[in-house]
């Protein structure tokens, strides 16, 4: 009987609460039912509320109707350390050191959209974690010069190519309930003048090259953020701008999430509220403090804006919009029925961080098959380089981390050789001390003076006998290098290194160089030097990634996603454009010859392509065929091409599309990236590898017209293992 009258009692009152749950707290409710729900229940002061931040990383919920907070971090590499409420310092905790993942230019390296995925996936679990959800990142700004010190958080110069890799990388994050911010929304293709520099590009540079990832990210990706870019456009702050945010993002691609802004880049509360702009972070501490007493309900979306509608000067439905996008993300991911409880710093993250890193490092020169190192033949090896042993998970800006582990290049190599042969290291040339980041009270460090020549004379001494010299450099992430706030000054290497390295392949022809770097650098001793390997930033895995290409236990298959020129000259942004602009205004004058696009319209051999990578196998292509030689614009072609490995080891293979239009209204391109295929082959296998062409594959942005445009005509499909090395061309027809 008692237990009778217990279980009606709990019907019951299971009847009543599900009668009286309020919709916007059914996780299993309509999305849109629940932002109504909650929306007309808040006051005019919480809308405002929850516009603006209330800490460095946070902005608050709706406590009253138990709304969470909103709690963002970078991005794009692994999750940010904590920091204090109100400052860049960390926080010193100590649960909070993450897997650092590769950089972007890496992830963009391995052109494996599966890895894409992996990495969104295994970060989205960090941020879940640690109760992040909203993450910083990705970056797909496009690389138009190789200045840019923040090149290695974006995906390179081809906006097919960093489309491709966001799509995956948004929804593999997302599919935690973390959403992905990508930024930074628009333009913003360098830190030299960064906060404020206007930019000025035709509209089919900017739909051809600027915008087409972030297309991707939106419409294909779903991502439920964006982050508005610092500099200007159209002479609007990018935060706050009418044409990039209400015409395009919110109007023409149906963006439904929500505008956040970079931290410190709202300007001005009016352009702010009709300019498209939902949430303001960052103001007054973008490292350009006013002061102090500027506290979080002074920020332009906050008071102002309360005070703007309280005179009635802006609308409530206005407002509305924004808090609707705001209750969009927080139902999609803090109040999602699906939440996991995600993991952090786990074996299996920094096994996949290793996987993207091991697909990303890109063989550049192999001449003699100088690696991979055989190890029954190698017994003396000698490592030169700062970057053998330097920590590059932390500094260069907002990406900086705390990560729970990194292998340097030189723990890596000595892990693997064990004691199966000598490796001696020698440091052979040092950069100065830099200031810790995110210290408080940190000090100027003391520089020690440092002896250049003394350094390299005992790198040449020590590599006279031995039997392969390593060198490990490139750039690092102090200021002026591969580092936010400012950019490069030239494309030498830094540190007296290119000297270095010419004695040192002069003294010891068995030399490697190893470049650790997100940008392009010059090599004037390239001629001499047998083998060339880009390496990036790769993460808490670096090391033992490095070594498992150096010695073969993996077989190189990353390719640039950047090209390498020559001279900075051979570089359209310096010589068309007027890179870095007269502080106020640049013009894009390279317009759509960006990267490749402009070596190939000028003519310019590049020192590495852009799509190019070495195998330790040999790859043969053999001649591409299409199913017809003629399509209407409705139709596809479906061109294939036999690919086979004919070396003696497993290897992978990426195979390029670029379509070559022969004649045109404007003036287009030599050749555009339209497919790639990452093809894994064991030794002696052939593939037939496809690819699909259609409409949106031979279109080009009609600036007149406003819209994308193929005209009929004759075009070529050319295939080939990098942008420089084209094995077969297929002659076709659009009718
Ligand atoms: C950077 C953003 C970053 C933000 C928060 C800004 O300075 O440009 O990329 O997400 O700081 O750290």
């Amino acid at each position: 009987m008692k237990k009778t009258l217990t279980l009606l009692f709990s019907l019951a009152s299971f009847a009543l609460s599900a009668q009286t749950t309020p919709i916007y707290l059914n996780p299993n409710a309509n999305i849109e039912d629940r932002i109504e729900d909650a929306l007309q229940r808040m006051t005019l002061e919480e809308k405002v509320a929850v516009l603006h931040a209330q800490s460095k990383f946070s902005s608050p919920g709706v406590p009253r109707l138990g709304i969470p907070e909103n709690w963002m971090s970078d991005g794009p590499h692994g999750i940010r350390a904590e920091v204090l409420w109100d400052e860049w310092y960390g926080a010193d905790w100590t649960n909070d050191s993450c897997i650092a993942f590769p950089a972007l230019t890496a992830l963009a390296a391995t052109w494996n959209t599966d890895l894409a995925e992996l990495y969104g996936k295994n970060i989205g679990e960090e941020a879940r974690y640690r109760k992040k959800n909203v993450l910083l990142g990705p970056g797909v700004n496009i690389y138009r010069t190789p200045l840019n010190g923040r090149n290695f958080e974006y995906m390179g110069e081809d906006p097919f190519l960093s489309s491709s890799m966001v799509v995956p990388y948004v929804r593999g994050v997302q599919s935690n309930n973390v959403a992905a911010c990508v930024k930074h929304f628009a333009l913003n293709n360098q830190e030299k003048y960064r906060d404020h520099i206007n930019v000025i590009v035709s509209d089919r540079a900017l739909h051809e090259i600027y915008l087409p990832a972030f297309k991707a990210a939106v419409q294909q990706g779903k991502a439920w953020a964006i982050m508005g870019s610092y500099n200007r456009y159209k002479e609007q702050h990018c935060c706050h701008n009418q044409y990039l945010l209400n015409d395009i993002l919110k109007h023409d691609w149906d963006f439904d999430g929500v505008v956040i802004s970079d931290w410190g880049g709202v300007h001005d509360t009016k352009e702010a509220i009709n300019n498209g702009l939902d949430m303001e972070f960052g103001t007054w501490t973008n490292g350009m403090t006013w002061d102090k007493s500027n506290g979080y309900d002074k920020y332009f979306l906050a008071e102002p804006y309360r005070a703007m509608l309280k005179k009635g000067e802006t609308s409530e439905e206005q407002l509305n919009d924004k808090v609707r996008r705001i209750l969009r993300l927080i139902f999609r991911t803090n109040m999602s029925a699906n939440s996991s409880y995600g993991s952090f710093g786990s074996p299996e993250h920094a096994a996949a961080g290793r996987k993207i890193a091991e697909e990303g490092i890109v063989l550049l020169q192999n001449n003699n098959n100088l690696l991979p190192v055989d190890l029954n033949t190698t017994k003396k090896i000698l490592i030169v380089g700062e970057n053998a042993v330097k920590s590059m998970t932390v500094g260069g800006g907002s990406s900086s981390l705390k990560a729970k582990y990194e292998i340097s290049p030189l723990a890596g190599i000595q892990a693997r050789v064990g004691n199966r042969a000598e490796v001696k290291y020698v440091v052979g040339y040092e950069s100065p001390t830099t200031k810790e980041q995110d210290v408080k009270n940190a000090k100027e460090p003391e520089q020690k003076n440092i002896d250049a020549a003394a350094l390299r004379n005992e790198a040449i001494a020590a590599a006279r006998d031995a039997d392969i010299v390593i060198i490990i450099g490139g750039l690092n992430k102090n200021n002026e290098q591969d580092s936010e706030g400012d950019d490069r000054k030239t494309l030498d290497l830094p540190y007296e290194q290119d000297v270095l390295i010419a004695e040192l392949v002069k003294t010891n022809p068995k030399t490697a160089v190893i470049i650790i770097s997100g940008n392009a650098v010059a090599m004037p001793w390239v001629k001499q030097t047998p083998a060339i390997v880009e390496a990036w930033y790769n993460g808490t895995e670096a090391g033992n990634a490095l070594a498992a290409i150096l010695f073969g236990d993996v077989n190189p298959s990353g390719k640039l996603p950047f090209t390498f020129p020559v001279r900075l000259q051979d570089n359209g942004a310096h010589t068309a454009g007027d890179y870095p602009g007269d502080g106020e205004n640049e013009t894009y004058k390279d317009d759509i010859f960006v990267g490749y696009r402009w070596l190939d319209k000028e003519n310019i051999s590049p020192l590495f392509a852009f799509g190019h990578g070495l195998s330790y196998t040999t790859f043969n292509y053999g001649k591409a065929t299409a199913d017809k030689n003629k399509i209407a614009a409705n139709e596809k072609l479906k061109v294939t091409i036999p690919v086979k490995n004919i070396g003696t080891r497993d290897g992978a293979e990426v195979v390029q599309l670029y379509i070559s239009d022969k004649k045109s209204s404007l003036p287009r391109p030599l050749k555009e990236l339209k497919g790639f295929k990452k093809i894994y082959l064991q030794a002696g296998e052939e593939q037939i590898v496809a690819f699909t062409i259609d409409r949106e594959s031979l279109s080009f942005y009609d600036n007149n017209k406003g819209e994308w445009i193929a005209e009929s005509g004759e075009f070529e499909a050319w295939i080939g293992s990098s942008s420089a090395d084209i094995k077969s061309k297929i002659t076709f027809e659009l009718k």
